[in-house]
């Protein structure tokens, strides 16, 4: 069984789009599944929730007692240190499929937001790349040659123009980032075919969010693809359009498919805590639920961060995250079968 609490006072459920649909449903790489994941973070915390989400938040994580509603904010703008924090204010952390519209608008901006990060970890690999690094050494080496009987102030304004140069130069390739982030709106997570109309069939992606209080912390876009249509017409019973049939009909619509994960993202201070895998630990679940207890999950190929607008030598630390994010899929696919009941 999946080990994944969901408070009921939470308004979860789900969706996300795309940038270029019919790029998104084409292609998946598929992830396999093996390791072993221990408990949930959100059972960890749920078990005490007060307690252990302040805990596994760390010493990062405070309730803002001056707020009117609880949420987390980061130790040096929150609360007072001298005063004690009441466990009662200490909000839940969990998960689930969104249901509130404006949950899911803040779960899309966050994927949004993950987008517009790239461009800072682009730049960074640009700035330090071997080759970048020994470009501007050499022109910083020959405008001094050329001006080595100049006084140093001027030398000094040389070099500082070359650096910003060279700063502004990255700056100006990795700036596409910003409208990719931008173009990121709700039409993303509709069922759009590749000719571009809407699906009448299938529903929009579920978005699985992660809450801590009021706050989103962490989103993931799950896409559920049936297996064929003309399974899918079987096993619906029917050509009727999707308004007319009952929530079991669309179970079945989706039986025998599997889950596409289009984003998966938490928000920078909360990442490295276990957010993540727990919503994957969920997006299987979600999946099996409405597709087959054996349905597969895997990550798009073109999820809403694998657009790379750089040149391939300096998305080395983009191919590393996609590595890193499908063992991690891995591991939770192998950790839900493993407590799955043996057949
Ligand atoms: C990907 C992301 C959602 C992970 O969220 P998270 O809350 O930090 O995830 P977790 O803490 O549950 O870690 C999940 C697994 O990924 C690994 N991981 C997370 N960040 C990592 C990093 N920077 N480098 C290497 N491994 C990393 C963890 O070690 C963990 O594996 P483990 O269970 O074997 O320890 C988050 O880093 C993020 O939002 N990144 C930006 C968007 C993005 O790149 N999405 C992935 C697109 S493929």
């Amino acid at each position: 069984m999946l080990a994944v609490a969901r408070p009921v006072n939470l308004a979860f459920g789900l969706s996300s789009n795309e940038r270029d649909a019919s790029h998104h449903m084409a292609a998946f790489m598929e992830v396999d599944l093996r390791t072993c994941q221990p408990d949930t973070l959100v059972d960890r915390i749920n078990a005490v929730p007060a307690l252990k989400t302040s805990a596994v938040l760390g010493p990062a994580a405070h309730i803002d007692k001056r707020s009117s509603s609880p949420v987390a904010t980061t130790a040096n703008k929150s609360a007072p240190s001298d005063e004690p924090i009441g466990l009662d204010d200490i909000p839940p952390l969990s998960l689930g499929v969104l249901t509130e519209h404006a949950d899911k608008v803040d779960a899309l901006k966050l994927v949004a937001d993950s987008i517009a990060q790239q461009r800072q970890t682009a730049s960074r690999s640009m700035v330090f790349h071997p080759l970048n690094v020994a470009g501007l050494s050499a022109t910083l080496g020959v405008a001094y040659q050329l001006n080595s009987n100049r006084d140093l102030g001027v030398n000094l304004s040389i070099m500082s123009g070359i650096i910003m140069a060279y700063l502004m130069t990255i700056r100006y390739f990795t700036a596409q980032y910003i409208p990719l982030a931008e173009d990121l709106k709700w039409d993303w997570i509709l069922p759009i075919k590749d000719d571009g109309e809407l699906d009448p069939d299938a529903e929009e992606d579920k978005i699985i969010g992660a809450k801590y209080g009021n706050e989103i912390i962490g989103a993931l876009v799950l896409r559920l693809v049936p297996s064929t249509s003309e399974q899918t017409l079987a096993a619906a019973g029917s050509t009727n359009s999707r308004r007319k049939r009952s929530p079991s009909s669309l179970n079945n619509y989706y039986t025998g498919g599997h889950g596409v994960v289009r984003a998966w993202t938490t928000i920078l201070r909360y990442r490295r805590r276990g957010v993540g895998s727990d919503m994957l630990h969920e997006a299987i679940k979600v999946t099996r639920d409405h597709c087959g207890k054996d349905a597969r999950v895997v990550f798009a190929e073109a999820h809403a961060n694998s657009v790379m607008v750089v040149h391939d030598m300096f998305n080395r630390p983009f191919r590393k995250a996609e590595q890193w994010a499908a063992a991690a899929l891995e591991k939770a696919l192998q950790h839900v079968e493993s407590d799955q009941p043996k057949r």
